[in-house]
């Protein structure tokens, strides 16, 4: 599915002894979660266990080498699925997101360096467990560009991933990438470095997208992953997008409705308002996918505050 690749890929679960690995540490922590991720595991195929063998290979390699480091991530993730859980129900009573501010959210989250490291540590291996993020990251790969794209720009780098994949997936390519956060710049760092991804060719730049200058414009592909929930004004982030796009150029963008959380604060309420924001910065969706966390009929979902994972490919309009 990605260079993250073995030389020979997996055929089945068998084949796969660093995701083992990866589910073994998470169920020693967690019961619950095991059981989760076993229900999840039981429904893949092979371009899965590519992915995730590939993705475990990297974890196990790189941030989780010593059993002090192990053991600490793997308290971080449940940590997160617990908290996501807590928001949840909280968020189901109240129907409100419990930060409005995003400088709130830098204070509690992104400037905690702690914190953040094992946030966005446990925010890259839930791409491995949460069915939902799995499908945002199958979508990136199946929309990806053309070949000979010569710039992109990925705004809220994160742990990573989507960089490590560009760099890997085009030679050709230079990328800028820009984030808030010193933590999650380092923590993508490392992961760029284990997918020996080539550093030369990514310009990081540290500061808020709408106010700092990120050097140029005319990207041919923009990612914009898991972003707009966290900015006090969704709207602006997309019209700064369209001003940077090329000509001819496409947008990546994921995003969630209903989905609080503790750094969440722009609270889309419907994927119709995602759309609607889409179309008045100046975009056409050209694909789109919407994934419920829940088994609900779709004209129930806003009425039952559900959470919706939703990403889209985007074109000027
Ligand atoms: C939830 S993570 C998403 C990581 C990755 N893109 C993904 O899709 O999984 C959000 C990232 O956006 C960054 N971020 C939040 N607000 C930002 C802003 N105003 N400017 C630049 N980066 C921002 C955060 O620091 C964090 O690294």
């Amino acid at each position: 599915m990605t260079s993250m690749a073995a030389a020979q890929a997996p055929k089945s679960r068998d084949d796969c002894p660093e995701l083992a690995r990866i589910v073994d540490l998470i169920a020693s922590e967690n019961p619950l979660q095991k059981k989760r991720i076993e229900a999840f595991l039981n429904t893949r195929g092979p371009e899965y266990w590519t992915f995730a063998e590939g993705l475990s290979r990297i974890l196990n390699h790189s941030f989780l080498t010593s059993d002090a480091a192990r053991q600490e991530a793997a308290r971080a993730y449940n940590k997160m699925c617990k908290d996501f859980l807590a928001e949840q129900i909280r968020f189901k009573k109240t129907g409100k997101y419990r930060v409005a501010d995003a400088a709130e959210a830098q204070v509690h989250v992104y400037d905690d360096l702690t914190v953040m490291r094992y946030y966005m540590l446990g925010l890259l291996v839930s791409y491995m467990f949460w069915p939902n993020h799995y499908e945002l990251f199958r979508f990136f790969l199946n929309h990806l560009p053309k070949p000979g794209i010569k710039r992109y720009l990925e705004i809220g780098l994160g742990h990573g991933l989507f960089s490590s994949t560009l760099l890997s997936r085009f030679p050709g390519v230079t990328g800028t990438a820009v984030d808030i956060s010193e933590t999650s710049i380092s923590v993508a760092t490392e992961t760029l470095r284990t997918f020996q991804a080539d550093l030369n060719r990514l310009r990081i730049v540290h500061g808020d997208y709408l106010t700092t200058d990120i050097g140029g414009a005319d990207f041919d592909f923009i990612v914009m992953g898991e972003v707009l929930e966290h900015v006090n004004d969704a709207g602006a982030f997309m019209r700064r997008t369209k001003e940077l796009l090329a000509p001819g150029g496409t947008v990546y963008m994921s995003t969630c409705a209903n989905c609080p959380a503790l750094d969440h604060v722009y609270h889309f309420k419907c994927v119709r308002q995602i759309r609607h924001l889409m179309d008045d910065a100046g975009f056409r969706i050209a694909a789109e996918l919407a994934l419920p966390a829940e088994n609900i009929p779709e004209d129930q979902w806003e009425e039952e505050l559900v959470t919706i994972n939703y990403c889209a490919l985007l074109e000027h309009a």
